[in-house]
């Protein structure tokens, strides 16, 4: 073969080599992302209140609902809150739709459902969200940066009626000691939220979807459990078995520390706290706490909710069962050692009860 001969041969195994590996990727995509599983009516219930009980006791019933598939694609089931949220906004006020400053925002923290809350929340039609975190500048006091911030950002198209409330979030403001001042002069009677996961999980459950994240990046092959790294030395020096308390995850586990530095700005009525258990075992009973936190109208009702058993999660009823990813919650994570997880609960131990002090209330943890 001739060296040009060599050259045209080299270049056009490449092409069919990448071309292979997108054709790939898509598969895979497709395969994570767009099941649609058809359930059997013993696997998909709808929690409602009981006729029969009129409503003495707030007795619930289990009730099936006829065989109806579900979907599960965050895209999909976003598009179909979307539509909801238009429906029941029925009665648009007469002010036009404009950009509004948030009005609510979730201070944290990350990998505890914040996502869901905000998009189920956004059901409501007088909650409009942003899709994505939004960053500091958004509340900064200089108006042209608050709009580039907001041009940075998917989902700027968005806007709003006079009387509708902007719902956004945040990755972690609750950590960064700069924020409660900043959210002060931006506006004192900002609304906040703060969703919170007992520590050791959320560390666990925060790490694996870090690890999963690269390696997806890298290439979307499954890889084997041995792959992944062991995450103990993450929080603790397994020489000493002493808490690395400036680890992130750690450090952004103390979570009386952030929200002392908010209650120097702003009232304990201002911040609606939240369990993400009781979230996830719940959302009717913590979105309508949400609608009286917020004044509005009460709306949302388990009607528009459905349980997957099978998953232990709660998803959209609508025509269908819309659903976030069908591995939501379930990711392959090694586990800490039993040692490692005994000395966090201990080291968190005194961090919680200081928690549950601040905001009178205390979970199970
Ligand atoms: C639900 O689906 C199952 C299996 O496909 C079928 O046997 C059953 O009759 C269906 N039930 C209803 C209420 O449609
Ligand atoms: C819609 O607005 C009209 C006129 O303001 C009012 O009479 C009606 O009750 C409203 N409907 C709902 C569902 O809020
Ligand atoms: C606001 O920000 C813009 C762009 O960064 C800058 O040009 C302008 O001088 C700032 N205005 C004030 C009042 O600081
Ligand atoms: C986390 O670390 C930073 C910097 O070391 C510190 O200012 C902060 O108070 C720590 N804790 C929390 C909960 O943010
Ligand atoms: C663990 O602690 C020991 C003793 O303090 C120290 O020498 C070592 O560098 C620490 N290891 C890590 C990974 O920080
Ligand atoms: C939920 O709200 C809708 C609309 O107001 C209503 O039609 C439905 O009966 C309610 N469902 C329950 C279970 O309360």
């Amino acid at each position: 073969m001739s060296q040009q001969c060599k050259d045209v041969f080299i270049k056009v195994v490449l092409i069919l080599v990448l071309f292979g590996c997108i054709v790939f990727t898509s598969v895979k995509k497709q395969v994570f992302y767009h099941v649609t599983d058809h359930v059997a009516v013993s696997d998909v219930q709808v929690i409602g209140n009981n006729d029969e009980a009129d409503g003495k006791g707030g007795k619930k019933f289990v009730r099936s609902v006829q065989n109806k598939s579900v979907v599960y694609d965050p895209d999909i089931l976003r598009e179909q809150i979307v539509r909801l949220h238009s429906k029941l906004y029925e009665n648009k006020s007469n002010s036009r739709c404009l950009h509004r400053d948030p009005k609510c925002l979730v201070i944290g923290v990350a990998k505890s459902g914040t996502k869901e809350l905000v998009e189920f929340a956004s059901l409501h039609p007088n909650i409009v969200s942003i899709h994505g975190v939004v960053k500091p500048d958004l509340f900064h006091t200089n108006q042209s940066v608050r709009m580039r911030s907001l041009n940075l950002m998917p989902g700027k198209k968005l806007c709003a009626y006079d009387d509708q409330i902007v719902l956004v979030k945040s990755d972690n403001f609750l950590a960064m000691p700069e924020m409660p001042e900043i959210l002060h002069t931006f506006n004192p009677d900002l609304k906040l939220i703060l969703i919170v996961r007992e520590p050791v999980d959320r560390m666990k459950s925060g790490t694996s979807f870090r690890i999963s994240q690269t390696k997806q990046h890298a290439m979307r092959f499954v890889f084997k459990p041995e792959e992944i790294p062991e995450m103990d030395s993450l929080f603790v020096n397994l020489t000493t078995y002493q808490v690395r308390s400036d680890a992130p995850g750690v450090n952004s586990s103390t979570y009386h520390i952030g929200l002392e530095r908010y209650l120097k700005y702003f009232s304990i009525e201002q911040i609606l706290v939240i369990e993400s258990h009781e979230f996830k075992q719940n959302p009717v009973d913590v979105l309508q706490r949400l609608e009286r936190f917020l004044k509005l109208k009460p709306v949302i009702n388990s009607t528009y909710f459905a349980y997957v058993k099978e998953k232990g999660f709660y998803c959209i009823n609508s025509d269908r069962i819309y659903c976030y990813g069908s591995d939501r919650g379930r990711t392959a994570v090694r586990e800490l050692r039993p040692e490692t997880i005994k000395t966090l609960k201990s080291y968190f131990k005194p961090h919680n009860i200081a928690f549950f002090k601040l905001i009178g209330r205390s979970f199970d943890w």
